[in-house]
């Protein structure tokens, strides 16, 4: 079982200046509501019972915002008001399943994963990346169903447009498991056109293995001099461990960029 989600949030967000320049992009509002608890959300609708943050001392805002019981409890002795006593009310219940670890430098995805080493206690652990968020579909709970079956790890996959390759990770695929899974031979980090295997690419949801701590650990600093996550799992592939990419239902929007991000909300409020 899955009982485990962590979420790096250590990250610069420098496509999103000026915002990010005082703001955590992760609680800017996605249709009224922190693009972070989507995230939350899914996890939580996915049966995920303990949720470790990987943030940075400049990104404590995101704690605040979830340790702010004086201001809330003051508030409501003034004011009645039941609609902040039921956003209190959730965000009480986030608490509750929330860790915060530190990444001071971001040193690259690999690193940040590196942190929450000591508190992860089951075989598999989910992964998410809170500039994707995919809507209509819980992808988390489709994943690890997938992980139970067949005792994997697993990978989101998306289809993408051939021309945009070069800014993904994207997969090499060998045998089909059913219609929309299938095994990982390879990924390979912002291929060239030429260079890549298929228009299938890494989307930001991962059930990963234990063991990829001790991958991480061996890792040199690779494209853009970051440790990168890929670079640990594409080990783990080596090495035989089997990883499947999982093509999801639901729409996925890029909250990362600009464009994407005014574009989630427009998305969002149709729903
Ligand atoms: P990205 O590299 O896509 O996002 O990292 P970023 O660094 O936040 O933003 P840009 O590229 O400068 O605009 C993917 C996720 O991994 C986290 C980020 O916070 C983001 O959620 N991350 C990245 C870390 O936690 N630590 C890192 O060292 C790097």
């Amino acid at each position: 079982m899955i009982k485990q989600a962590i979420i790096p949030l250590a990250g610069l967000g420098t496509r999103l200046l000026p915002l990010t320049s005082v703001f955590a992009k992760e609680l800017l509002p996605i249709n009224g509501k922190p693009g972070v608890e989507y995230i939350l959300d899914e996890c939580i609708d996915a049966g995920v019972k303990e949720i470790i943050f990987i943030i940075s001392d400049k990104k404590k805002m995101i704690r605040d915002y979830f340790y702010n019981d004086v201001f809330y409890k003051k508030i409501l002795k003034k004011k009645k008001d039941p609609r902040i006593k039921k956003e209190y009310e959730k965000i009480l219940k986030y608490k509750k399943m929330i860790k915060f670890v530190y990444q001071n430098k971001p040193l690259g995805t690999g690193d940040a994963v590196m942190k929450t080493k000591k508190y992860i206690s089951g075989s598999h652990f989910l992964m998410l990346l809170p500039d994707d968020l995919i809507i209509k579909n819980n992808c988390s709970k489709s994943m690890i169903k997938i992980h139970r079956k067949f005792k994997s790890s697993v990978m989101a996959s998306m289809s993408v447009n051939k021309k945009t390759v070069s800014r993904w990770g994207i997969y090499k695929l060998s045998k089909k498991l059913t219609k929309n899974d299938s095994v990982i031979e390879n990924v390979i980090e912002k291929p060239s056109i030429k260079n890549a295997p298929s228009n299938k690419a890494v989307i930001g949801r991962y059930i990963l293995p234990k063991n990829i701590f001790s991958e991480i650990k061996k890792l040199r600093p690779g494209k853009g001099g970051e440790i990168h996550i890929t670079d640990a799992i594409q080990n783990l592939i080596k090495k035989g461990d089997l990883f499947v990419a999982h093509n999801f239902k639901g729409k996925y929007l890029d909250c990362g960029t600009m464009n994407g991000y005014i574009n989630s909300t427009l998305e969002i409020s149709k729903l």
